[in-house]
């Protein structure tokens, strides 16, 4: 499964410790019925650092997305670099079923009567419950609500589900539009390849030959396979019926390598140099004789992602995102509402031909967790394309993040403005400021701030 998590922005190597204190806010479970009534903490934290009561800034809310919300407190360091500016209050609130906001405790994800309250919907509530409980304690006026990829997309909807509540948003690499007859499904991997094309477009010619070379050990007998394993360094057996295991999971590999193409080092969902694509690519920008040194290559290429720390054992086939990401909410969350499809022609795209089956997503789903997908729903409930009614949201998108292509890079109105960063990865206007910045995202964040203070009145 895709990661959208890569919205989990990354340390950079110069971030610093950011001051924040903690607040379990008590919400509803189902805020649609009233068939039940009980309630969980969610977790909040905040900082009033630089806020003033005497004369009240804003509200900078972070809507969470799937994972530890102390992740995207300490990757967000735009929110922080314009508190003092905006004498603004940060609140960084943690989206339901991650981290420590778990409805159920520990029986959070055990059946579908558990997390089959695990929706954007939810979420949302729950933000509006805590924003209204903000704006009773506090003497607050304005909130602004940031938020990137997953988290981009819960903003842009704060802000179209609750105008009262959110007066603009900032929703960096929101994939609003990644969804069925919305967007095509091969954008994504055309996206993944034209990142490594930039790069050398003969790395990108030979990832796409691998695939051929990967396939005929695959199809080679129990020899062909072991050599796949030892090449790749997989911690589990491959056989000939699941070599393609491997093949899914170096798939996803280059896809959050463009993800996280920053300019500078960073350590999330696993410690890569600065221009990650760029280093891997130098390991398969040449001529390659046979395919065992292709694949050897490859090897190579992949291990800037999985292995540049050093520390890695052997790679796990089954764990395509990172050391510190379990991404069983956001599989969830794909076999209810945020089904997003995904495919690819191995022409337009240096991948291998593969197609979007709904009916076995399907499936999939209810075989894994009882649950059986709306493939609609999310279109139905915040409008695709259709949103020109809304107003006061900033939509920023990276050229190289392959979420881009689910992402609204057309205006539909004066207040819904698009910010194209060239040459940007994933929600990489969210990240603090940093010497090595190009100048796309310094002017990106400009911009940005710019529609900000004239949404909120401030000067
Ligand atoms: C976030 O930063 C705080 C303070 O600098 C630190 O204590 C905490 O471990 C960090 N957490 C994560 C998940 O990055
Ligand atoms: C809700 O809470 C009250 C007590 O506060 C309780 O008497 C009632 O049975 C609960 N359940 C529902 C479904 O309202
Ligand atoms: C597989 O490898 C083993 C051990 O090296 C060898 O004996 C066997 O003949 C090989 N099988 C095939 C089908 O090549
Ligand atoms: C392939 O299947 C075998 C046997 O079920 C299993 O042990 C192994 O972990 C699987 N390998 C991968 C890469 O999924
Ligand atoms: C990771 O790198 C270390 C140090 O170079 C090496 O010993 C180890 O075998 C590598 N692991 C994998 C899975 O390639
Ligand atoms: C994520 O994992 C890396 C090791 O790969 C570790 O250095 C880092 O502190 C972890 N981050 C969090 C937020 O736990
Ligand atoms: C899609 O999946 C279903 C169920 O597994 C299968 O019957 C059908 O043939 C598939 N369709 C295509 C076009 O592959």
């Amino acid at each position: 499964m895709k990661l959208l998590v890569c919205l989990f922005g990354l340390f950079a190597s110069f971030a610093q410790g950011y001051d924040y204190q903690t607040f379990w806010f008590e919400t509803k479970i189902d805020h649609f019925s009233f068939a039940r009534n009980d309630s969980f903490k969610m977790r909040v934290l905040y900082s009033d650092k630089y806020f003033d009561s005497s004369e009240p800034g804003p509200v900078f809310f972070y809507t969470g997305n799937e994972g530890d919300i102390e992740t995207f407190t300490n990757n967000t360091g735009l929110m922080w670099d314009w508190a003092a500016d905006f004498k603004a209050l940060l609140i960084f609130a943690e989206h339901r079923f991650y981290g420590k906001s778990m409805p159920f405790g520990d029986k959070s994800y055990d059946t579908y009567k558990q997390y089959g309250y695990l929706t954007a919907e939810q979420a949302l509530a729950d933000f509006a419950d805590l924003i209204q409980h903000v704006k009773n304690n506090w003497p607050v006026k304005k909130v602004v609500a940031f938020g990137g990829s997953y988290g981009g997309m819960l903003s842009a909807w704060m802000r179209i589900k609750y105008p009262w509540l959110i007066d603009a948003a900032i929703a960096a690499s929101a994939p609003i539009l990644q969804f069925q007859d919305v967007t095509a499904c091969g954008v994504f991997d055309k996206i993944v390849t034209k990142a490594f094309a930039k790069a050398s477009e003969r790395c990108a010619d030979n990832i796409r030959r691998s695939w051929i070379a990967l396939e005929k050990l695959g199809k080679d007998g129990e020899n062909g396979s072991a050599l796949i394993r030892e090449n790749f360094r997989i911690c589990q057996n491959v056989l000939p019926s699941n070599y393609t295991a491997v093949r899914d999971w170096l798939h996803d590999t280059y896809g959050n390598l463009a993800m996280i193409n920053y300019p500078y080092g960073t350590n999330f969902l696993k410690k890569v140099p600065g221009h990650p694509v760029q280093v891997s690519c130098s390991f398969l920008d040449k001529d390659f004789h046979c395919d065992a040194e292709l694949l050897k290559g490859v090897y190579q290429a992949i291990n800037v992602f999985h292995n540049f720390s050093g520390d890695t054992q052997c790679n796990d086939v089954g764990n395509s995102g990172g050391d510190n990401i379990s991404d069983a909410g956001w599989n969830i969350q794909t076999c209810n509402e945020m089904v997003m499809p995904f495919c690819g022609d191995g022409q337009e795209d240096m991948f291998y031909p593969y197609s979007w089956n709904f009916t076995q997503f399907r499936k999939d789903c209810e075989k894994k967790y009882g649950m059986t997908p709306d493939l609609n729903i999310a279109r139905r409930m915040f409008g695709g394309r259709d949103i020109s009614a809304a107003s006061n949201i900033v939509f920023s998108n990276g050229d190289l993040d392959p979420w881009c292509g689910g992402g609204v890079l057309k205006q539909l109105n004066p207040t819904l403005p698009v910010v194209i960063i060239e040459g940007g990865a994933h929600h990489y206007d969210l990240r603090s400021a940093s010497p090595l910045d190009t100048p796309a995202v310094i002017s990106a964040r400009n911009v940005e701030k710019e529609y900000i203070k004239l949404w909120i009145g401030a000067s």
